[in-house]
């Protein structure tokens, strides 16, 4: 494995095996995202995105935590008073990576290896997928001290969470593990924490058999046609068909057909081409 920085930044980034693994590295604080973290990751994004040593991006957490949401001192208490202007600067650097990180150009997977509690709910459902530690701790605590789920996170759990469950968790702050996560549809699995990291590498691997162009095509359409009417979802999808054709200089489909219909070297009900 390789080290980018220094263990004190705010963001450590290892390389192994096609694999970023991108942690959260304020363990003392329990990884709150702070300015300083939320501009890093910004960068870190940026770097990534063009590095050939990432296939598949893992969010981790350093320590106890995977994040306990916003630093309610640096976020917010130390930026009252200071003016709408830093409070919205604060708002654009936190919003600016959460969105960078749901379309991003590699599949993106949240390792949550412990406490996960509001702002942090962002991030989660911005990777494309999620898998959690049974032993994870889960809660929308924003009710807990007095306002509501900003930062869209009352957006993010209406994404994945049904509508009772949803209000019951934004209404009642209560925490929950991740077994129920997974029954609620908040992340794809749960497993126990001594397992995480093997099952999150199980399916880094699955990721990086498969054409690169195509899962960025195949993600991104999912995430986008979700919200369109019919007639409009279908014309995107062919839309996105085409550039990821145009896109893959690999040709991919082409390879992929021929290895089943000509070479008959695999099935494709059962798995992936060779590239
Ligand atoms: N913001 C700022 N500091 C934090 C945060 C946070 N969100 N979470 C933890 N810390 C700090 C604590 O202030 C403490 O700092 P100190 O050592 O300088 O006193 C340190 O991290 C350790 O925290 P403890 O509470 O001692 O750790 P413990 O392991 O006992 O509990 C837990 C962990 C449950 C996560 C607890 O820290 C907590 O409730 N944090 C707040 C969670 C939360 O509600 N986040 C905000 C969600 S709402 C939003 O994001 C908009």
């Amino acid at each position: 494995t390789e080290t980018d920085k220094t263990k004190a930044d705010p963001v450590v980034v290892d390389f192994d095996g096609g694999i970023a693994f991108v942690t959260l590295n304020r363990p003392e604080k329990r990884n709150a995202m702070n300015p300083a973290l939320n501009r890093r990751m910004m960068e870190v994004l940026d770097e990534l995105e063009g590095d050939e040593r990432c296939g598949v991006l893992v969010l981790r957490g350093a320590g106890s935590s995977w994040s306990a949401g916003m630093d309610l001192k640096e976020y917010f208490r130390d930026n009252d008073g200071k003016g709408r202007h830093v409070t919205l600067k604060s708002r654009r650097q936190s919003g600016g990576w959460w969105n960078r990180l749901m379309f991003f150009e590699k599949p993106t997977i949240a390792m949550v290896n412990g406490w996960c509690f509001g702002g942090a709910f962002t991030p989660l459902v911005a990777c494309d997928l999620a898998i959690a530690a049974n032993e994870a701790t889960f809660g929308l605590s924003e009710i807990n001290w007095g306002i509501l789920p900003g930062g869209n996170v009352t957006r993010a759990v209406a994404e994945v969470m049904n509508h009772r469950d949803s209000l019951y968790y934004i209404m009642t702050g209560e925490t929950f593990g991740g077994e129920k996560a997974r029954e609620m549809g908040l992340v794809n699995e749960s497993v126990p924490l001594a397992d995480l990291e093997a099952r999150v590498r199980q399916i880094c691997a699955s990721l990086l058999e498969k054409n690169p162009v195509t899962l960025k095509a195949a993600k991104d359409t999912f995430k986008r046609v979700r919200n369109m009417p019919w007639d409009l979802a279908d014309d995107y999808i062919y839309a996105k068909l085409e550039q990821m054709l145009y896109l893959d200089k690999t040709r991919g489909r082409d390879e992929g057909l021929k290895q089943f219909l000509d070479d008959k070297t695999y099935r494709p009900g059962l798995g992936a081409y060779k590239r």
